[in-house]
């Protein structure tokens, strides 16, 4: 083989390399494209086929999705702190109950909802089906988190719900606030869009998780 026939083949297999790494490239950005484009931000909002409430629509606008967000911080900013099994705040705890009243008016004031106190500071929602024959449904949530204290290496006060590159920092964020009020924030906006259930709904909001442990029992 002559020295110009071998360099021949070295350039047809880079260009070969070459090429397929190209249409590799290419073909990874066409998906990744075609995935963005065809995101639909609301999908973790949708509700499943069977409930079959295709003729209510979803989706919340900016300024519920502004006003969401600060209601979670509110949530968070109020010190709802059980220090031991017996001894809790129960300044934040009233505190924290005026806040759900305000920031919740439809869930508190709706004839479709029945809301009881239990024990000055846990809550009972319960939402009459249409149809009382299908299974029902309960969601649980505390409202009390554990001590949390700056000093501990936090990145934000715990309490402050300070936003950080998009993510909101304090002590019952992820447990439980967010599902406390993931629910009612629901239950809000679905009675505000004449929401009517299918199947009975409870829910209830328990002043210290503890009591929760028992309940499941
Ligand atoms: C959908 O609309 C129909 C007709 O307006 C109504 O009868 C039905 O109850 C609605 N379904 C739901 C789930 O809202
Ligand atoms: C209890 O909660 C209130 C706010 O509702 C707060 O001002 C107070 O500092 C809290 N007490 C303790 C001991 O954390
Ligand atoms: C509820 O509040 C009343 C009046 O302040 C008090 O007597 C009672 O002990 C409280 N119950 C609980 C479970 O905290």
């Amino acid at each position: 083989m002559t020295e110009s026939g071998s360099k021949l083949r070295i350039f047809k297999i880079l260009k070969i390399i070459i090429s397929s790494l190209l249409i590799t490239v290419l073909l990874l950005f066409t998906i990744a494209a075609i995935r963005t484009l065809s995101l639909d931000v609301n999908a973790g909002l949708q509700l499943a086929h069977w409930e079959k409430t295709n003729n209510k629509s979803l989706v919340i606008d900016h300024h519920q999705r502004e006003e969401l967000l600060a209601n979670f911080k509110e949530a968070i900013r109020i010190p709802t702190v059980s220090f031991s099994r017996t001894e809790i705040n129960t300044t934040a705890l009233l505190e924290f109950d005026r806040f759900l009243r305000k920031a919740f008016p439809t869930v508190f004031s709706s004839s479709l909802v029945h809301h009881e106190l239990v024990a000055n500071y846990s809550h009972l929602f319960c939402v009459k089906g249409s149809q009382p024959e299908l299974v029902p449904y309960m969601l649980l949530a505390h409202i009390d988190v554990v001590p949390a204290s700056e000093s501990d290496g936090w990145e934000a006060p715990p309490f402050s719900a300070k936003e950080i590159d998009g993510f909101i920092y304090g002590r019952g964020t992820i447990d439980d606030k967010n599902s406390l009020m993931g629910i009612l924030q629901a239950l809000e906006y679905l009675l505000l869009k004449g929401y009517a259930h299918m199947r009975d709904f409870t829910s209830v909001l328990v002043m210290m998780k503890k009591s929760m442990v028992s309940m499941e029992r």
